[in-house]
């Protein structure tokens, strides 16, 4: 039930957890000085006064921060966690106790509480949704109609659920628009890329324990979170295989090093497998059947669908928590499978998601974006709208003024000679 021993709405694990949580908030913040700008400014500027937004984001140190900064900006800004997993149980409770922000969520809540959050977040009648997979706004196009008149719009996060809002414009059924955070460059180059690489392995080196050298690692999906994985992956000396189903990408896989073939070849081969294509039942009862005994298997895309966990369980007669995040599964063919993090993002379920200083930059573009809906309000068309070009470039600049980094500028000479077309041979 949602409680109220504070003032503030809430529904998290432990209130007394606020004190570890605003300790972690705080540390997080020193590797996040562009939103901490952000935030500044919407202090003094205000731009969401009278803004109901609902966010559903994992519940981390570094949300916490987007979460401060749009409440600085005026906004009347609730919490709910977009994984069921993903949840920092001490940072839900700082940010009740601490920042006055109402959060629901629990890490390990069940999928009825999850979907009983999405209510919470939509019963707070928003006017700005931020998305990570989409289910919020999902769920107000499909069951709550008489709220439509309320949006300003949505913005959204992930590949996932931009693939989603795709689908959903293509149907005729996205009448507001949404801002496409994850394909600004400063979102998707570094956190799907060196976000997820890092995470990814810090989720399973967390979860096992187990060295990475020398092992090889099956990396299904080459978009930019499999890029990244693969790379960091070769990086602690693992020998990596890359599946995929698109020419393009496999080529590039190809050509960056790393084997190419198809998942019912790899199946035999791999010893750990990540899958991060944003497709259902990429690992499936016949790759499981060709798999070594004691292979790892674990996701880190976003949603808990790429592993096809139902028939492995049929499979298993015995399925053991050997450590917390790993379960063993023991199938009656005699071997056993190892599954990380019951299939969800094994970043967020068993690590703490990506880093902050790749958040810095994916939460400024949350953070922007929002305040550009707000500018715009009444003037967008329904649909996906990209990050402006100016704040994506700012953006970078930024982040690079604070990490003291200095680049060129264009002398005269050479802004002349590109914006010309008649100098050649
Ligand atoms: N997605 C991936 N990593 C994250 C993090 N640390 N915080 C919020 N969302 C994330």
């Amino acid at each position: 039930m949602t409680a109220t021993t504070t003032q503030i709405k809430h529904e998290v694990k432990d209130l007394s957890l606020a004190p570890l949580g605003k300790q972690r908030i705080e540390w997080a913040g020193r590797e996040m000085p562009v939103l901490g700008l952000i935030r500044d400014r919407f202090a003094k500027e205000k731009p969401f006064a009278g803004i109901r937004l609902s966010a559903c984001c994992h519940v981390t140190t570094e949300t916490a921060h987007l979460a401060i900064a749009l409440k600085a900006g005026g906004a009347d800004a609730v919490l709910i966690a977009s994984n069921p997993l993903s949840t920092q149980d001490d940072v839900a409770a700082s940010l009740v106790v601490d920042y006055g922000i109402p959060v629901f969520a629990i890490k390990g809540e069940d999928n009825a509480t999850y979907n009983r959050h999405v209510e919470i977040a939509l019963d707070h009648k928003p006017n700005i949704i931020i998305d990570d997979g989409s289910d919020v706004t999902v769920h107000l196009v499909q069951h709550r109609q008489n709220q439509l008149s309320d949006i300003i719009g949505t913005t959204e996060e992930t590949t996932t659920g931009i693939v989603r809002l795709a689908a959903m414009f293509k149907d005729g059924a996205l009448s507001f628009p949404a801002m496409n955070v994850n394909d600004a460059e400063t979102k998707h180059f570094f956190d799907n890329r060196y976000g997820t690489g890092q995470s990814t392995l810090d989720g399973i080196i967390r979860a096992t324990n187990i060295l990475l050298a020398g092992k090889t690692i099956v990396v299904a999906g080459y978009g930019w979170c499999g890029k990244g994985t693969a790379l960091r992956a070769r990086g602690m000396g693992a020998n990596v295989i890359v599946t995929e189903i698109n020419a393009v990408r496999a080529l590039e896989a190809t050509m960056d090093g790393f084997r190419v073939m198809p998942m019912e070849e790899a199946a035999s081969q791999g010893d750990i497998f990540i899958t991060v294509t944003g497709n259902k039942h990429v690992i499936r009862g016949e790759h499981f059947a060709q798999m070594k005994d004691g292979a790892i298997v674990c996701n880190s895309g976003h949603f808990d669908i790429e592993i096809d966990l139902k028939t492995l369980g049929a499979e298993a007669s015995e399925v053991r928590t050997v450590r917390p995040f790993t379960q063993q599964y023991h199938l009656k063919s005699g071997k056993s499978v190892i599954v990380l993090g019951e299939g969800r993002l094994i970043n967020l379920a068993a690590a703490e998601g990506h880093p902050s200083a790749v958040m810095d930059m994916s939460f400024a573009n949350q953070a922007m974006a929002c305040e550009y809906l707000v500018k715009n309000k009444g003037k967008l068309q329904p649909g996906l709208h990209s990050i402006p070009v100016e704040v994506d470039q700012e953006i970078a600049r930024l982040k690079l003024a604070a990490m003291g980094i200095n680049m060129d500028t264009l002398t005269s000479e050479q802004l002349e000679y590109i914006n010309s077309w008649t100098s050649g041979t």
